[in-house]
């Protein structure tokens, strides 16, 4: 045993003290290094997203997306990119249960032989706003309440659902997380979708959206409401044990990457926009594509190091996938990197986990806890004293976005906040219409009653069965304003 300056320690079970009962020596430096490590051990939790599991394994193209794409790990069958995912809830704080009702995250890296490319997706197909600006206020009203502590998903529903009521555009996301795909029974049985839209570019520089699904070899498979609400107290790690216990008894995981495409021109013949992350685009119209498999073989050795410190961000594109212009996706392009910098420090790529498989090579340099050590006097560019090194890459973008308009803060005009919500119930079996109906009144019966009708009002406009069946439920019930039991 060493401290950290290599120096051996010959007594871990003793401080130095004056006597054998004390007082301690401010010289003790061996204590000192240990104790001041040890207070320092936590690094800011995510904003959001704060609780996960991780896992390593590779994707592999079933056939060359040449047509569509020039992203180089879409073009050979035979190429295995190494990935590494991690799942997570939303909502709850590092050390909260799993199986809560939330989102939960699906976020790939595959570090492909272009560099680091990140598919940060959820486990449901549309968001609650399309409009990044709102996302500190969203998160604001689902987290612990300013005064008690206390987030929505807990028992202070009145913050979630007045910040829903008053957000009509989260409407089709509720009919999804109210469903039983809320509470997930395995992250291995559950899809993952990109929700924002991107662009591929082929080789020819032509352009087409693209919106990314992935499928579960396992299928879709759910807890209701009741088990989910018995697991969070009996085993509130039951997602991460499950994916981990899974791989180590060496079982892989599987999913299959399919994507809709659309073509460019075909963006304003919608009667929805299809940059809105609160819409999904017809499955009969914009039929899915299988593109690969994903397979998880390999469990993180250590947690913190992978896990914890695995920075995503949606802005980490490869040429070949570039941005649309939705606006969710525009905010999240900054959001991302921005947090990383501050919870894990500007040298953030430079953590294994973070670190692209292929070279880096540019002139940023120093930086706090900077591993690499630079050598040589040049580091600007253009340059002739490093003969021009290190010098831009050839080809870059071929594809040109357009864009034209006034400067201005405003709605899309096509808004359609409701249709999809109530096509996305109608489209339920009996039983999940009844059990998304009974998810949501286990819920709002502890609202306030201005913020409940609100709820209702909008559930009324995506399928008038719906706000029936919920007005009916909810009648009678006493509504109390804090609730002392409920029964998510
Ligand atoms: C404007 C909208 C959004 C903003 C500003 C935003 C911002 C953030 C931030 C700041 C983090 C923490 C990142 C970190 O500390 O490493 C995060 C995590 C995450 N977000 Fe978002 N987010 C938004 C929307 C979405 C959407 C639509 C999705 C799904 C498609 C999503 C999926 C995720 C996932 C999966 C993570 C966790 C990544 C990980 O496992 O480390 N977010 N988000």
């Amino acid at each position: 045993m060493t401290t950290n300056q290599g120096v051996p320690v010959t007594d871990n079970q003793n401080s130095l003290t004056v006597g054998e009962r004390g007082p301690m020596m401010l010289h003790d430096v061996q204590f000192i290094e240990k104790m001041a490590h040890f207070d320092r051990e936590r690094i800011p939790e995510r904003v959001v997203h704060a609780k996960g599991a991780g896992a390593h394994g590779y994707f592999q193209v079933y056939r060359s997306m040449e047509r569509y794409t020039k992203a180089r790990f879409l073009q050979d069958p035979s190429t295995r990119t190494p990935v590494f995912v991690r799942f997570s809830t939303v909502t709850g704080g590092r050390g909260s249960a799993d199986t809560v009702r939330d989102p939960r995250g699906f976020a790939v890296k595959f570090y492909t032989e272009d560099g680091n490319y990140d598919l940060v997706g959820n486990n449901l197909p549309v968001f609650f706003i399309r409009d990044a600006v709102k996302f500190p206020d969203m998160v604001h009203a689902f987290k612990g309440a300013p005064d008690s502590n206390i987030p929505s998903a807990s028992s202070a529903h009145n913050r979630f659902w007045d910040f829903i009521s008053l957000t009509p555009e989260s409407t089709h996301m509720i009919t999804w997380l109210f469903s039983d795909r809320g509470t997930p029974k395995s992250y291995r049985m559950m899809e993952g979708f990109g929700v924002n839209t991107y662009v591929w570019v082929n080789a020819g520089g032509t352009a087409v959206y693209v919106k990314y699904h992935w499928k579960p070899k396992l299928g879709v498979q759910n807890l209701d409401r009741h088990e989910a609400t018995r697991f969070s107290g009996v085993d509130p790690d039951y997602l991460t044990r499950d994916l981990r216990e899974t791989i180590a008894s060496g079982e892989e995981v599987e999913y299959e990457l399919n994507v809709q495409l659309m073509n460019i021109n075909e963006e304003l013949k919608q009667d929805f926009d299809p940059l809105d992350a609160t819409k999904t685009w017809p499955e009969d119209k914009f039929p899915l594509i299988p593109v690969g498999k994903m397979m998880l073989n390999r469990n993180p050795a250590n947690f913190f190091a992978e896990v914890e410190q695995a920075a995503f961000c949606p802005a980490s594109l490869v040429p070949g996938i570039e941005f649309s212009a939705d606006k969710l996706l525009q905010g999240r392009t900054f959001s991302y990197a921005d947090t990383q910098r501050y919870r894990l420090g500007v040298n953030y790529l430079q953590i294994h986990v973070n670190r692209p498989l292929v070279p880096v090579d540019n002139n940023q340099r120093d930086g706090a806890m900077q591993f690499s050590s630079f050598v040589g006097s040049v580091n600007y560019e253009p340059n002739s004293l490093a003969s021009g090194m290190p010098k831009e890459a050839l080809g870059g973008t071929q594809y040109i976005h357009r864009v034209e308009g006034e400067v201005t803060r405003r709605k899309i005009s096509l808004t359609n906040d409701f249709k999809q919500a109530g096509a996305k119930y109608r489209s339920l079996s009996k039983i999940n219409q009844e059990h998304l109906a009974d998810n949501l009144i286990a819920d709002l019966m502890h609202i306030d009653k201005p913020i409940k009708k609100r709820v209702i009002e909008n559930l009324t406009k995506a399928d008038s069965q719906l706000g029936k069946l919920l007005a009916e439920g909810l009648e009678g019930l006493t509504i109390t304003k804090k609730p002392t039991r409920h029964q998510r």
